[in-house]
């Protein structure tokens, strides 16, 4: 099953069980300084759970786009070395307002996993909050889930926080068993860091709303908020154990390859180029502009970080801009936004690109002369930090470069 049938296939489920389909809101939050970027797809009901705000239905269902990089959730020093991390994926989720609760929230999704996508039941594992007897009950006694498959977990994994502050509860999450061969052991176990177990949906049961000081109020009615990552369902359904090697994700690294000839298969640039092409061209879709603060350099910073994977593939000119067009191939019929976007999106990947390797082309001349000039095998802190670190850490964008004359640790 391809990522875009999937995609479809979970909004139709849902659509047949009385939810509003509703479009991804954008990647900005709205109305909410608490949070960087939407990550979750529960972020744009998030006032519908705190009562504050009524829409004209009570099931709703989504696919919504979410960055994890800066802010709570932040995954980017991890993205390109592992199987699953991303700066940018798609959420899959179900979600009900004051309407149904655990027992329909679970029977929904195993019934989707199971009826829908025909998942053996024998490959799923399913944890449950530590103290939450409801739901372990309708687990094992309505559901029918093998006890031996099933763990009880502790808040750190098992009790759900959109933010420092807003709503949250206790959750449910179901796991796909990879087999043997992968190394890792069952969830709450003391191997559960490895890939074997891998958690593909997530049902937060929407209880309370936390304050600044960490106090729990309950909401005014009981909620369901789902989340189920798309890449990782499509690694699942395609058989493979990476979500890089997912259809999505292998087309946009045939594009790579086709600029990079000759690089290693194998490499992780490829798989950080693919990624970040996605959060760069979304964000910018959604408004957010290359900065030196706030969301713009959360953005700036990924940008350049394709950049330099670029470098290491052997693509020294202006390339990243160049792979909007195979996104939009991927991507586009879902998302018409980023189609309309595109030309804009292109232009502001190209200026940031060709800024960034004059800024890169002066410090490595400053760096080399440096070099050139020691006496001793160290390079000072100071040159370093004024050829490299001070372009792309100063919040004044009039300092953004510091030219050799006025840089004192070189006079
Ligand atoms: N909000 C929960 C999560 O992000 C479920 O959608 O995991």
């Amino acid at each position: 099953m391809k990522s875009a049938e999937l995609r479809t296939s979970f909004l139709e489920y849902f659509r047949s069980k009385g939810h509003e389909v509703v479009a991804s809101s954008p990647l900005i939050p709205a109305n909410d300084p608490t949070l960087l970027f939407t990550n979750a797809g529960m972020v744009q009901f998030k006032d519908v759970f705190l009562g504050r705000e009524q829409r004209p239905y009570v099931r709703a269902t989504s696919s919504q786009r979410c960055v994890r990089a800066g802010g709570k959730h932040n995954d980017l020093e991890n993205v390109g070395y592992t199987a699953r991390h991303h700066t940018f994926f798609e959420m899959l989720g179900n979600f009900s307002f004051g309407d149904y609760f655990k027992h329909e929230a679970i029977r929904y999704a195993w019934e989707y996993l199971t009826q829908v996508l025909k998942l053996p039941e024998d490959k799923l594992w399913v944890t449950v909050y530590e103290d939450d007897d409801e739901a372990a009950d309708i687990w094992l006694k309505e559901i029918g889930v093998d006890p031996a498959r099933f763990s009880r977990i502790g808040a750190s994994d098992n009790f759900w926080s959109m933010g420092d502050t807003g709503p949250c509860g206790p959750c449910t999450e179901i796991f796909f068993d990879h087999g043997p061969e992968v190394p890792g052991g069952p969830p709450g176990t003391s191997e559960a860091d490895g890939d074997r177990y891998i958690e593909i949906w997530n049902l937060v049961f929407m209880q309370y709303d936390r304050d600044k000081d960490g106090n729990l109020t309950p909401l005014p009615s009981p909620s369901v908020d789902t989340g189920m990552g798309l890449e990782r369902l499509a690694a699942v359904m395609q058989g493979v154990h990476a979500n890089y090697e997912i259809d999505l994700f292998q087309n946009l690294i045939r594009a790579i390859r086709d600029m990079a000839k000759g690089a290693d298969p194998a490499s992780p640039s490829l798989r950080v180029i693919a990624d970040h092409i996605r959060s760069c061209s979304f964000l910018v879709t959604d408004g957010v502009m290359p900065a030196n603060e706030g969301r713009g350099y959360v953005l700036r910073r990924i940008i350049r970080r394709a950049a330099r994977h670029g470098h290491k593939l052997g693509l020294n000119d202006a390339f990243f801009h160049r792979l909007v067009g195979p996104l939009v191939t991927e991507m586009g019929e879902a998302y018409p936004e980023l189609v309309k976007a595109q030309p804009m999106v292109e232009r502001v990947l190209r200026q940031e690109e060709e800024r960034f390797a004059e800024t890169l082309e002066k410090g490595l001349r400053i760096l080399e002369e440096d070099i050139a000039g020691l006496k001793g095998s160290e390079i000072p802190g100071k040159t370093v930090w004024w050829c490299w670190m001070r372009p792309l850490s100063t919040p004044n964008p009039a300092a953004r470069w510091v030219t050799p004359v006025s840089c004192s640790p070189r006079a």
